[in-house]
């Protein structure tokens, strides 16, 4: 097979970066036997000088602490972005982009604040971005939705796409870890972003589930526009409660739609202990995603991680390799396309309706329940299964409530008023439940 030369320039050479350069130099012989590509890896980009990585035989001279020798160099035909973050790493792109480079990233915070502005700078420029890697490491999300699935409206997007927070919750399951110990796990593995509160409270969840859910639903989703709630307050105790409910607890992206209205949110979610998504453990991701025509799809794999993600990464560069072999630029993504599905509303959470998983921490006297079920009651809300537990600590105990299907806005003036009582000790901790399959 004749072969077919792309020149590749790669900025960072951290986690991602180093497995990237693993695969371009250790397998190119592999990729090109499928491909017919080489994937020639010109020059990478540090912050500082000197680096070297352990175990990986890359010129010296070749490394560099000029962005510009990658940024300015003619002969690099693809950038490869694996900062992370948003500067310096949009000036980069900008400027690669400027250049007449494609771009391969996967910096989903990125493109989650800044992607109008970058995706149209690609199309002025002629060329594309690929970010594949932004969402469920090696997990070909997004070529599903965009190639496997252009033919659906898109009616729902459930997914476990942070792999830190996934392992934390195992870790809490299987073995009655507290939160704190987990994550000290996770980071020692390699799975949790530089500032882990990223991880645990939610924001790299939605940063994925905005560039999945615009691409699904055809318009610019912007971080505001989701409900956002981390795993931190969610205790050993919660995950045993739910067990015994037949429920399992993970942080889940939603995003559901009906003919008008987008809703999407980012919360602790009790599934169904049957469900597929509540058998997806450790660092594993699961995205579900309901199309009309389709029906139900569900995608499984690893969501972090140095090889996972560079997986994605180099399957971005052969796209875009092919690109600069076929010539002529491709528009940007739906949802960034200028195409809008301009009828669609963002709806706010406070219009939802689930059940709810609720535990109270209250003093153990007669009539506490009754005041409690009396305010719920009084907001129509509906008590589907009571357990009252062991002590928490003199004369407290957890009180857990399963509701039956309430509306939001009701459920947040009862707890309002319920956390006001003088017997509630703390704020009541409150899980949304999912009945999914
Ligand atoms: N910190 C992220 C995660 C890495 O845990 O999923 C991949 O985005």
């Amino acid at each position: 097979m004749s072969k077919r030369c792309v020149r590749v320039g790669l900025f960072g050479w951290g986690n991602v970066g180093t497995g990237v350069s693993r695969i371009l130099l250790e397998r190119a012989h592999l990729i090109t036997e499928k491909t017919g590509f080489q994937l020639e890896l010109v020059r990478i980009g540090v912050r500082r000088l000197p680096v070297s990585r352990p175990g990986i035989s890359f010129d010296p001279s070749r490394v560099s602490d000029h962005p510009e020798s990658i940024l300015n160099d003619p002969d690099i035909d693809i950038v490869v972005e694996t900062i992370g973050g948003i500067e310096p790493a949009k000036s980069y792109i900008l400027q690669a982009l400027q250049q007449g480079k494609h771009v391969v990233t996967a910096n989903k915070a990125l493109l989650a604040e800044c992607g109008e502005e970058l995706f149209a700078a690609a199309y002025r420029n002629g060329v594309n971005i690929h970010f594949e890697a932004s969402v469920a490491g090696g997990i070909p999300i997004i070529k599903a939705l965009r190639e496997g699935l252009p033919a659906n409206e898109i009616q729902t997007i459930y997914g476990i796409i942070n792999g830190t927070a996934n392992y934390i919750l195992t870790q809490m399951t299987e073995h009655g870890t507290e939160f704190e110990d987990a994550l000290a796990m996770a980071q020692e593995l390699g799975y949790a972003e530089t500032d882990p509160t990223f991880d645990v409270d939610g924001h790299d969840t939605a940063h994925k589930i905005v560039l999945l859910s615009s691409l699904a639903f055809g318009v610019p989703i912007q971080l505001e526009h989701i409900y956002l709630e981390g795993i931190r307050h969610i205790t050993p105790k919660d995950i045993q409660y739910a067990r015994e409910l037949g429920f399992m607890i993970k942080l889940l992206a939603i995003a559901k739609r009906d003919a008008k209205r987008v809703q999407i949110r980012v919360h602790p979610t009790m599934i169904p202990e049957r469900s597929m998504l509540a058998n997806v453990h450790d660092v594993f991701n699961a995205v579900c995603i309901v199309g009309d025509a389709v029906g139900t799809t569900m995608f499984y794999g690893r969501g972090a991680g140095q090889m996972p993600t560079a997986s994605a990464v180099v399957a971005d560069l052969l796209d875009a390799a092919q690109l600069i072999e076929g010539g002529g630029p491709v528009p940007p993504p739906y949802g960034w396309n200028g195409h809008c599905n301009h009828d669609i509303q963002i709806e706010s959470i406070s219009k939802s309706r689930s059940r709810y998983y609720l535990r109270h921490i209250v003093e153990d006297r007669p009539g506490v329940l009754a005041q409690i079920s009396g305010i719920l009651g009084a907001h129509q809300i509906s008590i589907a299964t009571v357990i009252q537990k062991e002590r928490h600590s003199e004369n407290s105990v957890h009180l857990v409530l399963m509701t039956h299907e309430a509306d939001e806005d009701s459920i947040q003036t009862a707890l309002r008023q319920i956390d006001g009582l003088e017997m509630v000790r703390e704020d009541t901790t409150l899980i949304r439940v999912e009945m999914i399959e």
